[in-house]
């Protein structure tokens, strides 16, 4: 659906130009809840106004829904732009507009009769939950509601693809939450592919399918968002998904493991940090390990948490017992699935 090839964006500055985009290659694909996550100034709304071509990049290829958008002159832009809906974090309605007609907006602009127009905006409002609220002007609803707004607006040409820059970072938690369930909602209602630009991996894990992670204008590391939450390559993305997954075993965790190490002889045990994710039953696997390899275990740490109805884990566990059915039993895991790394303790 979207497919950027080598884009490089590169704005003039008062202290010389500044590269924001270094040679992005992405392709996200119809249908997907795409995330895009990275720190403030890694280039993420650099990112989406190529792809909108509200910025023109300095290199590379735009395609979306099948065009060359850098080929396209101003008119042919401005239709294939309405395959293109965007939604803002600063909701950017116009205030002196009701709820109507700035949701009536776009197709006003696109020269639709006003009949056409009522049709199409009524089940817009109706889908966004505002209906009891059209005549309201943007000053008499709340940050919640206006983003619907914003959505319903993005939506009103039946556009193929929805973008949506940190539209939930002006929001409290618990209406993120249900403005990320109508994202969701539109995405499998309408089949509408979503690009989700955010600095919160809270709002990639509640919708994204796939996640890409952006740093000083480079796509550094992307996946499946369970396969990046479990198994985080780069230390930009560790450092992201921590408030989540925290990266680190807490103090009072490593200190208790040391008294246990100072109790046994030396080397006997092992601090095992364990991730999983998916069905896999977790609590047989190990139980057989203990019975199997004769082993000593105890679960010092550990979360489990869901990610789109797929659970994953991590477990700090002690682990100990002769040196070889340690070493097999730590083999086994691997061969299951399971990440199995080893946690130092000194120090
Ligand atoms: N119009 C511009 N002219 C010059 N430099 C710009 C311009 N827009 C962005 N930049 C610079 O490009 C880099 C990327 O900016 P961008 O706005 O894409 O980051 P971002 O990831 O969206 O950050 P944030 O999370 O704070 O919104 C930054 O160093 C920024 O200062
Ligand atoms: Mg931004």
């Amino acid at each position: 659906m979207i497919d950027l090839r080598g884009i490089t964006q590169i704005y003039p500055g008062p202290q010389g130009p500044v590269e924001a985009l270094r040679g992005i290659d992405l392709r996200i694909l119809p249908g997907e809840v795409f995330g895009i996550i990275g720190r403030s100034g890694a280039g993420k709304s650099s990112l989406v106004r190529v792809i909108n071509l509200l910025n023109r990049p300095t290199q590379g290829e735009v395609i979306v829904a099948g065009h060359d958008l850098a080929q396209l002159n101003e008119a042919r832009l401005r239709e294939a732009r309405r395959d293109i809906g965007m939604v803002f974090q600063h909701f950017n309605l116009l205030s002196s507009r009701t709820v109507f007609d700035n949701v009536a907006l776009p197709l006003e602009l696109a020269g639709m009769a006003k009949n056409a127009i009522r049709q199409r905006v009524q089940p817009l409002l109706e889908l966004v939950g505002l209906t009891a609220l059209a005549d309201r002007y943007p000053a008499q609803i709340s940050g919640g509601q206006k983003q619907r707004v914003g959505i319903a607006r993005a939506l009103a040409n039946r556009p193929k693809v929805l973008l949506s820059d940190e539209a939930t970072s002006a929001l409290d938690p618990e209406t993120t939450r249900s403005i990320l369930d109508l994202l969701r909602q539109v995405n499998k209602e309408l089949g509408l592919t979503v690009v989700l630009i955010t600095h919160q991996m809270q709002v990639i894990k509640q919708i994204a399918d796939r996640v890409a992670v952006i740093d000083a204008g480079r796509i550094v590391e992307q996946g499946r968002v369970i396969e990046v939450f479990t198994r985080p390559q780069q230390p930009i993305t560790k450092r992201l998904i921590d408030e989540i997954v925290p990266q680190d075993l807490p103090a009072s965790v490593l200190d208790h493991v040391r008294q246990l190490k100072n109790q046994v002889q030396e080397g006997a045990g092992q601090l095992l940090r364990l991730s999983y994710a998916g069905e896999r039953a977790y609590q047989p696997i190990l139980s057989r390990l203990i019975r199997e390899h004769e082993l000593d275990l105890s679960i010092l740490h550990g979360q489990v948490d869901e990610i789109q109805e797929q659970t994953f884990g991590s477990l700090a566990v002690y682990v100990s017992g002769q040196e070889g059915h340690l070493a097999r039993a730590i083999a086994q895991l691997r061969t299951e699935g399971v990440l199995v790394e080893e946690v130092k303790t000194e120090g």
